[in-house]
């Protein structure tokens, strides 16, 4: 795919001069299941610090900055912080992570790049600043919320029923807000997933959650303006392939199948909050990362999600 968008998007320099992209914060509020405490959960993925053109420092002080401004009981990151060299993690802990301000602490998993890399040395490096990394596991954060973490989608440590396990196991509780013996088992707790790959929902959504946190598809990267009763700005390959499916009606029945596939759930890999069944709800954040060809009218993202 990215070499599509390389060919599409050349040259690359002066797009991204004349189309620079803005840090957004996107909210959605969440009530009904939930019955604890009014709590802002942020969401970022994505960081890919060593691609080039990378994510920079001045959009990094942003992040840190904005995310603390938006005082969060709960951080949670969800993978892809390294692109072709795990090292690079140090300084993005070091320089940056480690000014996080979280009530209820920083919790993580990891994206399929860092499972490219070095998975071992990324997890140690967000664990030595103190960030959880939630592999086929699972914490309860604060009174009335569960969250869960898997390996990325595309590897081996994608085990979701061994998080589940994990759960049964009352020795495994960890309450940062009050001791145990206080915990009062039989309040209902909103359960929250975190899985980098949002293509893992269908699976994901077989298990008692409320809901999948991912990222992984930067929002589709390259977005394009398509008219749909207004205009507005979609990710190119869809986009694409449903412009070429509408005109393509000599097109091979197997060729339109093709097609169908390659746009089946687009909606849930481009960015915002999804339905995936009668009680569970996937929230896919556009991320951070400005990694090649580059992003085009698609907007870096702090996801706040409110639960009330
Ligand atoms: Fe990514």
């Amino acid at each position: 795919m990215f070499i599509i968008l390389q060919i599409i998007t050349i040259p690359v320099i002066p797009i991204k001069i004349l189309f620079p992209s803005r840090l957004r914060v996107e909210k959605i509020r969440l009530t009904g299941k939930y019955k604890g405490k009014k709590c802002n959960i942020i969401l970022l993925s994505d960081f890919h610090w060593d691609a080039n053109p990378r994510t920079d420092e001045k959009t990094m002080n942003d992040v840190i900055q904005r995310t603390n401004e938006l005082q969060p009981d709960i951080i949670l990151l969800t993978g892809d912080y390294v692109q072709k060299d795990a090292n690079p993690i140090k300084e993005l802990t070091e320089k940056f992570f480690s000014r996080f301000q979280s009530r209820y602490g920083v919790y993580a998993v990891l994206g399929n790049h860092d499972y490219k890399r070095d998975p071992k040395l990324i997890a140690t490096s967000l664990e030595k600043i103190g960030i959880r990394v939630l592999t086929n596991d699972f914490i309860r954060p604060c009174e009335g919320i569960e969250l869960y973490g898997v390996g990325d989608f595309e590897s081996k440590e994608f085990i979701p029923e061994k998080a589940f396990s994990k759960s049964q196991s009352k020795n495994t509780l960890e309450i940062f807000d009050k001791p145990k013996s206080k915990i009062e088992e039989e309040k209902p707790v909103f359960r929250i997933m975190m899985s980098h790959n949002p293509d893992s929902a269908n699976i994901l959504s077989k298990y008692p959650i409320d809901l999948i946190v991912s990222g992984h598809y930067h929002g589709g990267q390259v977005c394009v303006p398509v008219y749909d009763s207004e205009w507005k700005f979609k990710p190119i390959i869809p986009a694409l392939v449903s412009a070429i499916a509408k005109i393509g009606i000599f097109l091979p029945g197997k060729v339109k199948r093709k097609l169908g596939t390659i746009v089946k759930n687009w909606d849930w890999r481009t960015g915002g909050p999804h339905k995936i069944n009668e009680t569970v709800q996937l929230y896919t954040s556009r991320g951070l990362a400005t990694h090649p060809p580059l992003r085009l009218f698609c907007d870096p993202e702090i996801t706040l999600i409110e639960l009330e």
